[in-house]
């Protein structure tokens, strides 16, 4: 999907690594570069699931980088008629061109193949910093995250 004239929406591709993935996932947290190899067992591991795992990402095309990226994982279960459920993680987009609605429009995306996949709802875990962004993006507030390092 082409968002704009220099910024493109699509699936992450198995070289991307070099398109400075790592740099928008050190947004979010500890990201260290894989190798190439690495990089590309990962993916393959991920699309070995088939119909679970979907990366997108945002390339500024002009200089080919990645500026924002997001995943939803579905989820099936056996209750609600072996229904799905999809889990939004990793909402990255480049401090350099936050606020310009890059966020909003992975979230749409990663949505609609929700939607599209027939996910009877959608859950992510956010910091209370961010909850008036998912706000905006039409989420609610609901339960709490429990976590367990190992
Ligand atoms: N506080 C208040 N409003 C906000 C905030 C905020 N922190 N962030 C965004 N908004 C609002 C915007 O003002 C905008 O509102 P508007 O439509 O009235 O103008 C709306 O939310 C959409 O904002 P975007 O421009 O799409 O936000 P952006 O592209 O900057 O992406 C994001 C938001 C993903 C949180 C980005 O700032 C980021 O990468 N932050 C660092 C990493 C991070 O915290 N990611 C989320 C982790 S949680 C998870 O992944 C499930």
């Amino acid at each position: 999907e082409q968002l704009g004239p220099d910024l493109h929406l699509r699936p992450l591709a198995s070289d991307d690594f070099k398109r400075g993935h790592f740099d928008v996932l050190s947004v979010l947290t500890a990201a260290p570069q894989l190798t190439p190899k690495a990089y590309k067992d990962n993916f393959d591991e991920l699309k070995a699931c088939a119909g679970t795992y979907f990366i997108i990402v945002i390339v500024d095309t002009s200089s080919d980088k990645i500026v924002g990226s997001g995943s939803v994982i579905l989820e099936r279960k056996f209750l609600r008629a072996a229904g799905l459920v999809g889990h939004i993680e990793d909402i990255a987009v480049s401090k350099a061109v936050q606020g310009k609605k890059l966020g909003l429009r992975i979230i749409n995306a990663l949505e609609e193949i929700g939607r599209v996949r027939g996910c009877y709802k959608i859950i992510l875990d956010c910091s209370d910093k961010n909850i008036p962004f998912y706000e905006k993006c039409g989420f609610k507030h609901k339960e709490f995250q429990m976590v367990r390092y190992m």
